[in-house]
């Protein structure tokens, strides 16, 4: 390539489409055990299905929260009937929030979550295989890129947010 604006220009090319996937790489979700997983001994399972997965965990904590925080947390929802019962529910026992990255986590975390109601998620989700119940359904997981970013900061400050490098990145993305 003898064009030095040739050259150039595909170096940029080449350069932005490498940030962009890398950018892609580093989406980001919220996931929480709910008390009824914690009481029910599934931390462990359930931690071990994204990190199976190849999923990279960048934020988890053990807390009991405040309902003020809960209601915040299901804000979109305080119209619902079931609000105050979901808010209690929450509150009766620890959670464990985290924050999960990797390609499109939001979605495929979803995914693997299963429907909401229990008796709608497929097997080999986690709601799928772990519960029965839509008011005790374990887990909760960011529903978009949006609503995760929100999640994510108010659940965690930016302290929390741990920045590493799993050894197995190479091996999980081409
Ligand atoms: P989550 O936010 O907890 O991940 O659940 P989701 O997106 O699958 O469902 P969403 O509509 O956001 O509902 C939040 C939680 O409220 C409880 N719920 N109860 N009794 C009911 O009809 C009912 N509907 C929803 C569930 O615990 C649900 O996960
Ligand atoms: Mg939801």
């Amino acid at each position: 390539m003898k064009n030095p604006t040739l050259m150039i220009a595909s170096l940029l090319a080449f350069y932005s489409l490498f940030s962009f996937a890398m950018a892609a790489n580093k989406e980001r979700t919220f996931i929480m055990v709910k008390p009824d997983g914690v009481q029910r001994g599934l931390v462990g399972k359930i931690i071990e299905r994204f990190e199976q997965k190849g999923f990279k965990l960048v934020a988890m904590k053990f807390v009991w929260a405040q309902k003020d925080l809960l209601e915040k947390h299901y804000a979109d929802l305080s119209s619902r009937p079931f609000f105050p019962g979901l808010v209690n529910y929450m509150n009766s026992g620890p959670v464990v929030p985290m924050v999960w990255e990797g390609l499109n986590v939001v979605k495929t975390g979803r995914q693997m979550l299963g429907a909401t109601n229990p008796a709608d998620s497929l097997p080999g989700t986690i709601r799928g295989d772990f519960c029965i119940q839509v008011g005790r359904n374990i887990i909760h997981g960011s529903d978009a890129v949006e609503s995760a970013e929100k999640e994510i900061a108010l659940w965690f400050n930016e302290k929390e947010l741990v920045s590493w490098a799993p050894a197995a990145k190479d091996w999980i993305y081409e």
